[in-house]
């Protein structure tokens, strides 16, 4: 018989905890979104989250999809989620006809029951040009709402990141800001899931 030490017994599930998935969906129509929900999967993943980034044209149905924190963004249009409406007149604006198909508002439309919320953090965060971060109504403040009453535990206010104008650029400094929202929401939703595991027993 060997006289090595034996290993050491494996740390206990509750140690254990599987990494948590996150589904990052986003709507865009001139890219600013689009590059800030890159900006928040790089955070998520960072803080060691398995994160799917995904434009909401290609969104798998709520229903179908596997995740235990879900980060809406979407751009503010008329102080909203946008609307067929207004995405077509973004689409006037020059932006390309095929990004009007469908968003963020429409995905969380598709939602079940409350069951299907069960145990799933979210957030929400919005592009804008106002220089008023503060906006009360704004697409990050209706999705989060959508959202609470869809079940949906939320692990963050609704957070805006600003544009200089309609088609862009960020104001400077937008992303890195994302990248540090994002490591705070995956450390609350971290946080959240281990609460509900402990009074779940
Ligand atoms: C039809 C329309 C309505 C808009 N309404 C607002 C608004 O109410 N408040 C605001 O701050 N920005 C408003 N904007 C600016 C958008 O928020 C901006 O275009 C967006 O943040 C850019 O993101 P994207 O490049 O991902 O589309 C509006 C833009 C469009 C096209």
């Amino acid at each position: 018989m060997s006289s090595q030490a034996q290993p050491d017994p494996p740390p206990s599930d509750q140690a254990q905890a599987p990494a948590l998935r996150a589904l990052v969906v986003y709507e865009s129509m001139f890219g600013s979104t689009q590059d800030v929900a890159a900006a928040v999967a790089d955070g998520l993943r960072a803080e060691g989250l398995v994160t799917q980034l995904v434009d909401v044209r290609h969104a798998p149905a709520p229903r179908d999809a596997q995740f235990d924190l879900l980060v809406v963004g979407a751009p503010t249009h008329a102080f909203s989620l946008s609307r067929p409406s207004t995405r077509q007149d973004a689409v006037r604006q020059g932006a390309a006809p095929e990004l009007a198909s469908t968003g963020v508002r429409e995905w969380i439309g598709e939602m079940g029951s409350r069951e299907e919320s069960r145990g799933r953090a979210a957030a929400a965060f919005d592009t804008r040009v106002t220089k008023v971060r503060s906006l009360p109504k704004a697409a990050s403040t209706r999705a989060s709402h959508l959202l609470a009453r869809r079940g949906y535990h939320l692990v963050s206010r609704p957070t805006p990141f600003l544009v200089h104008d309609v088609k862009g650029p960020l104001v400077a400094g937008e992303l890195e800001h994302a990248v540090t929202w994002a490591r705070e929401v995956a450390v609350a939703a971290r946080r959240w899931h281990a609460e509900n595991r402990t009074a779940a027993g």
